[in-house]
């Protein structure tokens, strides 16, 4: 990888306000009377998941498991480990997994087959970003953000190489 990638705004943070804002409207339309558990995975989803949470006025809780499929850089390594475990239980409650990215779809499948082992109540997934190019796992995302093209993305959370995820707006890296 080049020392400086170039750095191009994909989409700025007026557009994510407005794509979080619609998700949360159509979460608390479908989970208002339910107490639901938002399952975040970190890292890349923390900035996300504070935006969505904070447009929800209704009950809920919040919980995160830590996955990781990738070394460092930007490649899948295509097995998922959990590095940190949830602190719910999942047993009939109505469980909706956060994330930030779907690309190849490895990730979120390893998650939402090891949540349905345990029995939920419902079990969904919303995502704020779908690479639908790469993907190697067919997932159906229930609550989805914005399409993205076939590009390293950063900011907002996502990050390459643990740095980027600061920045407001996001970005496609370019070599
Ligand atoms: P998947 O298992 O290939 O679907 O990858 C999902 C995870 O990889 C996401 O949770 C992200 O953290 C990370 N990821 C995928 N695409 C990107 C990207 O373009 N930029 C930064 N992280 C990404
Ligand atoms: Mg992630």
């Amino acid at each position: 990888m080049s020392s400086h990638p170039e750095r191009h705004t994909l989409f700025t943070r007026e557009q994510i306000e407005s794509a979080v804002n619609r998700l949360a409207a159509e979460i608390t339309r479908d989970y208002r009377d339910k107490n639901p558990v938002l399952i975040g995975i970190l890292k890349g989803v923390f900035i996300f998941m504070a935006d969505l949470v904070r447009s929800m006025n209704f009950p809920l809780e919040v919980d995160f498991i830590r996955l990781s499929s990738y070394g460092s850089g930007k490649q899948t390594s295509g097995r998922v480990k959990i590095v940190q475990e949830l602190s719910c239980q999942v047993r009939d409650r109505h469980v909706l997994v956060v994330e930030d990215i779907i690309d190849t779809g490895i990730t979120v499948s390893f998650l939402l087959d090891y949540l349905e082992e345990k029995n939920p109540a419902s079990l969904k997934l919303c995502a704020l970003l779908d690479k639908p190019s790469r993907r190697r796992k067919p997932v159906k995302i229930d609550y989805l953000g914005l399409t993205v093209p076939d590009k390293f993305l950063v900011g907002y959370g996502l990050d390459c190489d643990e740095q980027y995820r600061n920045l407001p707006d996001i970005f496609y890296l370019e070599e």
